[in-house]
């Protein structure tokens, strides 16, 4: 009987051992796969945020962003992995069309294997430069080789490896919007200008969605070609300012075309998406008004103060009263009260697809 007992008693404390033994095992294994569980998802909810934001831009899944080529050590490394490097052979120059800050700007043909030729804008590089100045003239095809969109003039590649050094792009056979639209002042029915407009928007949706903010978005920045489709042109940040003739400086310092840009970047640097939209509704008063010059010569000082004030730029004349609505829209005080590029390409859409919303024009609301 006391045997029996005895075994009992082994049995039972062996039962209640090996249970014990489990259930810490079994918390041991629960705790630290717990833990390994939680370090995991804090891992990848790090590595979202992450991909989430670059260039300090918000980033949305499937939507490429556009990397700053002065965030690469060697920038000369940023231009080829934007920009094809193209044979000079390939390259045919025709004539000289312009002048830029770096040197001239021709037109020419760009023979590609397979393919037919095409025409081309050559930008080049002229002799005697500094490597900053190199550097300065090709961000420029960093940044443009970076979009793919029929509204951004396209980057066809680069010449770097011998002299000069070129930026070649597609040819944009009526030039530049603001002496296009001199030229043939009222010659466009107004589907036509909005048209151009439509563009223009398109264009720049696609430039914020990427997260670029360009900052200097005007109707002398925005190339036509043969079938009246605009793209915008002109990139390159800091350089931009420092070519163009109109940028003016600011008391702080800045460079700043003063009547396309908004008063928030003007006063203190803020240049955003939001910014480009203050920008866009003074090109719609250039496009409306066939390349009038914003302000008229109003002086600088004066456009800055009568902004301040509450002035804005009155209806060109024979501008449908709801294009001039999107203006002041565009010219709001408070940045984020102004449309998004998103939503001024879908009101221009509309009013393309229902045309009679562009009968009523401002000068038949006033009398
Ligand atoms: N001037 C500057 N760039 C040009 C281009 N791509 N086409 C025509 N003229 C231009």
């Amino acid at each position: 009987m006391a045997a029996e007992q005895g075994q009992i008693l082994v049995i039972a404390t062996a039962a209640v051992g090996g249970f014990t033994l489990l259930v810490i095992l079994t918390l041991f294994f629960l705790i630290t796969g717990r833990c390994q569980w939680y370090i995991k998802a804090k891992m990848k909810s790090e590595e979202k945020r992450r991909n989430h934001l670059q260039n300090g831009h918000l980033r949305f899944p499937g939507i490429k962003t556009y990397i700053d080529p002065d965030t690469y050590e060697d920038p000369s490394l940023a231009v080829h992995e934007f920009a094809k490097e193209i044979d000079p052979s390939r390259i045919r120059i025709e004539r000289v069309i312009g002048a830029g800050e770096f040197g001239e700007v021709c037109s020419g043909r760009l023979k590609t294997p397979g393919k037919r030729e095409i025409p081309v804008a050559i930008k080049t590089l002229k002799g005697g430069h500094m490597d900053r100045q190199r550097r300065d003239f090709l961000r420029e095809a960093s940044i443009m080789g970076q979009f793919d969109h029929p509204n951004i003039i396209r980057l066809e590649g680069v010449v770097t490896k011998s002299r000069p050094v070129m930026i070649v792009v597609e040819y944009m056979e009526n030039g530049s919007l603001d002496s296009f639209l001199r030229k043939h002042d009222g010659h466009f029915t107004v589907i036509q200008l909005v048209g151009m407009l439509r563009g223009i928007a398109s264009g720049m949706k696609y430039l914020s969605d990427m997260g670029y903010v360009h900052r200097d978005l005007a109707a002398r920045n925005i190339l036509v070609n043969s079938n009246l489709v605009c793209k915008v042109s002109d990139f390159g940040l800091s350089r931009v300012l420092e070519d163009d003739p109109e940028a003016a400086y600011t008391t702080t310092g800045g460079k700043i075309p003063i009547r396309w840009t908004a008063p928030e970047a003007i006063a203190y640097r803020k240049f955003s998406s939001a910014s480009d939209a203050w920008s866009y509704g003074i090109v719609m008063w250039e496009v409306m008004s066939y390349g009038e010059r914003p302000y008229w010569e109003m002086s600088n000082q004066d456009v800055i103060l009568s902004i301040e004030e509450g002035y804005r730029l009155p209806a060109p004349m024979g501008c449908p009263a709801s294009l001039h609505q999107l203006m002041l829209h565009c010219w709001q005080k408070e940045r984020n009260h102004r449309p998004k590029f998103t939503d001024i390409v879908s009101f221009l859409d509309k009013l393309i697809r229902n045309p009679s919303a562009l009968h009523t024009l401002v000068e038949d609301i006033l009398v």
